[in-house]
């Protein structure tokens, strides 16, 4: 306990100095500066190598100052008292008069907020006066860390100071959905879709294209360990690492388990993890059994079909 105090005080130390800090939350660490500093969010694209039309998610200890930077409606307020603190990020619209950096949003006039649920994180924000704009802690395209050392790994001594708080519990980032019109998933992650479908009544669908809106991590690679991925296999290849989601009777040193028996929410904790490891372990190729489409089993079969367009 004494020691998180000390943590959070440094922490804050660094944020109001407009440097950038790794932040635990339940989905994954992110890359935190204040939202409404040009010069710490200048140094997160930096840092993360990031295009600077990719807008940032905005994390927010509660309403108190969401309500200064966006309009919110009343399918934003029903998903929140249900869901946050949690793994589910919204896009709002931005008020005019709201002090976030241009840099946050590409100059657009939406908002990605959330309200992560790590304790420590959650510390923090509330000493602070300004909401944390915070990526994944990860180089674009890598894959987003779960742990302090996957930070280290990502950026070494370039991030200056990391708030240690364990393993994330969820392991994949989180859900993002649009609610400026009809709502609509943009982005799967660690809320699972029927769960949020079944909560609003409503089909909202996950899209994965869209002309007019910005759409989380299109075109590009994601999540990517920079190895070749096959989907849905039963044979690995002699120099593939081979990802398994349930016990083989017979042992072998290339496999790598998500879960030993198809716990899809164990498997979600572990694949980033794994991923990290196969990796460490220069295997040449990543051979990766058929993962149920289902409540999690869908935003981890996400991630590795993009993690695979290697
Ligand atoms: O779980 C998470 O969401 C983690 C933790 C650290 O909170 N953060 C995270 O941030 O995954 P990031 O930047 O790696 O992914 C955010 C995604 C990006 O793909 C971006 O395109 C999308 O959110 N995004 C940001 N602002 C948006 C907006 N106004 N409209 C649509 N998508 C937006
Ligand atoms: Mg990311």
């Amino acid at each position: 306990m004494k020691n998180d105090l000390s943590n959070i005080k440094k922490a804050i130390k660094y944020l109001n100095n407009n440097d950038c800090i790794a932040i635990p939350t339940e989905t994954v660490y992110g890359l935190a500066g204040n939202a409404y500093s040009d010069k710490s969010t200048e140094k997160i694209f930096k840092l993360k190598k990031r295009p600077k039309k990719n807008p940032l998610i905005v994390h927010y200890y509660n309403l108190n100052l969401l309500k200064k930077d966006c309009f919110i409606n009343k399918e934003f307020l029903k998903l929140y008292k249900k869901f946050c603190p949690g793994p589910i990020s919204f896009i709002l619209k931005l008020k005019k008069e709201s002090l976030i950096s241009k840099n946050v949003t590409n100059n657009k006039k939406t908002l990605a907020v959330r309200f992560p649920k790590h304790t420590l994180t959650r510390k923090l924000l509330n000493k602070l006066n300004y909401p944390l704009a915070a990526p994944s802690a990860n180089i674009t395209s890598r894959i987003s860390p779960v742990k302090k050392q996957d930070v280290v790994d990502e950026f070494g001594k370039k991030v200056k100071f990391i708030l240690d708080g364990g393993q994330s519990k969820i392991g994949l980032e989180s859900t993002i959905i649009n609610l400026i019109g009809k709502p609509q998933i943009l982005r799967l992650g660690g809320l699972e879709k029927n769960e949020l479908n079944k909560f609003l009544k409503i089909n909202a669908k996950y899209i994965k294209k869209s002309k007019n809106i910005i759409m989380p991590g299109q075109g590009n690679l994601h999540y990517s360990p920079k190895i070749p991925i096959r989907l849905n296999v039963k044979n690995p290849r002699p120099h593939e690492a081979f990802v398994l989601i349930k016990k083989r009777k017979l042992s072998d040193k290339k496999y790598y388990y998500l879960s030993k028996n198809k716990n899809l929410r164990e498997a979600a904790k572990n694949l980033y993890t794994v991923l990290r490891e196969i990796k460490k372990n220069n295997f040449k190729g990543i051979a990766i059994e058929k993962i149920p489409n289902k409540g999690l089993g869908e935003t981890i079969n996400d991630r590795i079909i993009r993690a695979s367009k290697f």
